[in-house]
């Protein structure tokens, strides 16, 4: 199948991109095509809430999220790559999926498969709770099928990611895919 990723770390080579980049080596042994789109660094303006794109069909905006939007409705699968920030998805992921907005019916009616990566500093138990209820609320909401979650806690830097269990868990989750 077609993975779309979407990547909402502004560090490329940062601990949610590093876990990413396993996930999709695990994927691509496993016979998947993985596109890898970084939204941190994409030109995609937020979403102003005009309605236009109820009105017209389409947003008013005409930026990157226009290859955002053709990606994932030519995809079977979207993956969700965010640093924890303040307990939730980084801002620039956040301004992507809001966009959403202007084709959620295009979108729910894919239902697409869906995956979260996430790397956070700290490894409390309530650390990436509500990062993961945010994340299945909108997979219900626009009918994703959730397939899993590799919740990096405990992956504050490169270094520290790099010796986290979760890589593991990152690969093998793409693998069983
Ligand atoms: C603005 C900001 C907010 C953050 N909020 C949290 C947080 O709520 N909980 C946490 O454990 N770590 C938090 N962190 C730490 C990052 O989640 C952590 O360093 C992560 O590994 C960064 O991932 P990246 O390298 O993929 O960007 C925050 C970092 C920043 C810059």
């Amino acid at each position: 199948m077609r993975i779309f990723m979407m990547k909402g770390s502004p560090h490329k080579r940062g601990s949610s991109n590093l876990l990413a980049e396993r996930f999709a080596e695990g994927a691509r042994e496993a016979g998947h095509e993985v596109e890898a789109f970084d939204v941190a660094k994409a030109r995609i303006a937020p979403c102003l809430g005009c309605d236009a794109c109820r009105r017209t069909g389409r947003c008013r905006y005409d930026d990157d999220m226009a290859a955002v939007r053709d990606g994932l409705l030519g995809s079977d699968m979207a993956v969700f790559v965010t640093p924890l920030y303040y307990f939730g998805m980084s801002a620039q992921l956040k301004t992507a999926i809001d966009r959403f907005y202007a084709f959620n019916a295009e979108l729910s009616g894919k239902r697409l498969d869906a995956a979260l990566v996430a790397a956070a500093w700290d490894d409390k138990d309530w650390t990436m709770r509500d990062l993961a209820g945010h994340y299945q609320t909108i997979c219900r909401y626009l009918g994703l099928e959730d397939r899993g979650m590799v919740l990096g806690a405990g992956c504050g830097t490169p270094a520290m990611t790099g010796a986290s269990p979760l890589m593991r868990k990152a690969y093998d989750l793409g693998r069983s895919l």
